[in-house]
């Protein structure tokens, strides 16, 4: 089959990666992509926030299936698009990706469907914070109500900074405060029919040991060694299903990647967040796990057919991702500078690949950073300590001035931490 990925990212560089292995897949091409992309799919200019233009570029091009990855098109309607031109697209509609768009919805959906969240104020003056922010206490969890590519969401012991974040957005979450370790769990699903995917941590925090601001994410490993192995089936039962039948049964049906974020608390499982698309860097390290071709996992959901298909495989190993990202990220990030080193991290040892996630090729040839994060250099290995050992050698042989990334991945899991 033809497919058309829409996005520029290290998680559209992943699904290209799989889907260029696929042997089903028969042409790949995706739109905008990176520098990193364009050597396993033929790339396009097209504005990915344009359903019409995405759709005429998937007609042009004969795809049999579009892939949307980012949040941003599928919440402007951009699958609906592509299914209003009879072409299977993988995403959900704009109506059933205000699960990510809205914070407020997310909460709404949860709460119909019995799904263990934290409890919430949705807040929209200066009077309804301050009670919210009086009825949980410390620490103070604020979240603005829209999209914010993962940096919407404050959380501190500082009430001050917690009033001044709720006051700069329009209407905001505010919740009670969630402990535990964090595990995204996706699921691919047409609407009906739910297949979890392996489970994944990712790093939010900046710096080591989880310092710093929130970030769209610095590193994640894949599998979960210290997480209880009925997690997967727990959160299917209590969280997946129920809100896939909840966005069914409002006539609203969901049907593309379920991103469950969780917080394993004390108390047991609850949602931190949906997300309406593949998380990032967790696609990463999950389908670096993945055996079952992707194609036609996504073509299955994308076509209400998922009911029939076999059980996916899973590799036994371990895989490790870890971000290198520019100058000042989270914050505005330095870009145009070259990096150095790419082919050297891909050869050293054969079980180490570099993603893009901000990369253009310059007029020279050199490939230029482009954004906050930059790369997210992923390996795989028997366990998790080999996956980690392979990734990090890998990052050590790649040059970009004043860039940053933890190095810490996976350690604790490991057991090395
Ligand atoms: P979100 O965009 O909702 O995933 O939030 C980003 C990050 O903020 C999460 O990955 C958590 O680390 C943190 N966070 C969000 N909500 C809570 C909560 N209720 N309690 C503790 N931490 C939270
Ligand atoms: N890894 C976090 C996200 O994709 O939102």
């Amino acid at each position: 089959m033809k497919v058309l990925v829409i996005g520029g990212g290290a998680r559209e560089h992943a699904l290209c990666r799989s889907l260029s292995h696929d042997p089903d897949v028969s042409a790949l091409h995706c739109a905008p992509g990176n520098a990193g992309i364009a050597e396993v799919a033929e790339l396009h200019q097209v504005d990915a926030l344009d359903g019409p233009a995405v759709a005429a570029l998937a007609a042009e091009l004969g795809a049999d299936l579009v892939v949307v990855g980012p949040e941003a098109p599928l919440v402007a309607g951009v699958a609906d698009a592509v299914r209003a031109r009879g072409i299977a697209a993988f995403g959900p509609s704009a109506e059933a990706a205000r699960l990510e768009g809205s914070k407020a919805f997310a909460k709404d959906v949860m709460a119909a469907a019995n799904v263990p969240t934290a409890r919430s104020y949705v807040c929209t003056t200066p009077e309804e914070v301050d009670e919210a922010l009086d009825a949980f206490g410390a620490p103070y969890v604020v979240k603005d109500d829209g999209l914010a590519a993962g940096k919407g969401v404050v959380v501190t012991e500082d009430v001050e900074a917690a009033r001044r974040h709720a006051l700069a957005c329009d209407r905001v979450v505010i919740e009670e405060f969630l402990d535990g370790p964090e595990v995204s769990l996706f699921a691919v699903t047409d609407g009906e029919t739910v297949v979890p995917l392996q489970p994944a941590q990712d790093f939010k925090r900046a710096y080591d040991a989880d310092e710093g601001p929130n970030t769209g994410g610095m590193g994640a490993y894949s599998p979960l060694p210290w997480a209880d192995p009925k997690l997967v089936d727990e959160v299917m039962e209590t969280v997946l299903q129920p809100t896939v039948d909840e966005l069914r049964r409002r006539g609203t049906p969901f049907s593309g990647l379920l991103y469950a974020g969780l917080a394993i608390t004390s108390r047991g499982v609850r949602v931190i967040e949906f997300n309406a698309r593949f998380g990032d860097p967790e696609t990463q390290v999950v389908l670096a796990r993945l055996r079952t071709p992707l194609s036609g996992l996504l073509y299955a959901a994308a076509t209400d057919a998922l009911i029939s298909f076999p059980p996916l495989r899973w590799s036994d190993g371990a895989a490790v991702t870890v971000v290198i990202a520019s100058h000042n990220y989270p914050g505005t990030p330095r870009t145009g500078d070259p990096i150095e080193g790419l082919d050297e991290a891909e050869q050293h040892d054969g079980h180490a690949y570099v993603l893009h996630a901000g990369t253009k090729r310059a007029e020279s040839g050199e490939i230029l950073s482009a954004g906050g994060r930059v790369l997210s250099v992923t390996a795989t290995g028997p366990d998790l300590t080999a996956a980690r050992t392979r990734a990090y050698g890998a990052v050590s042989l790649i040059r970009l001035a004043d860039s940053h990334h933890r190095a810490d991945i996976a350690a604790k899991a490991a057991g090395e931490a």
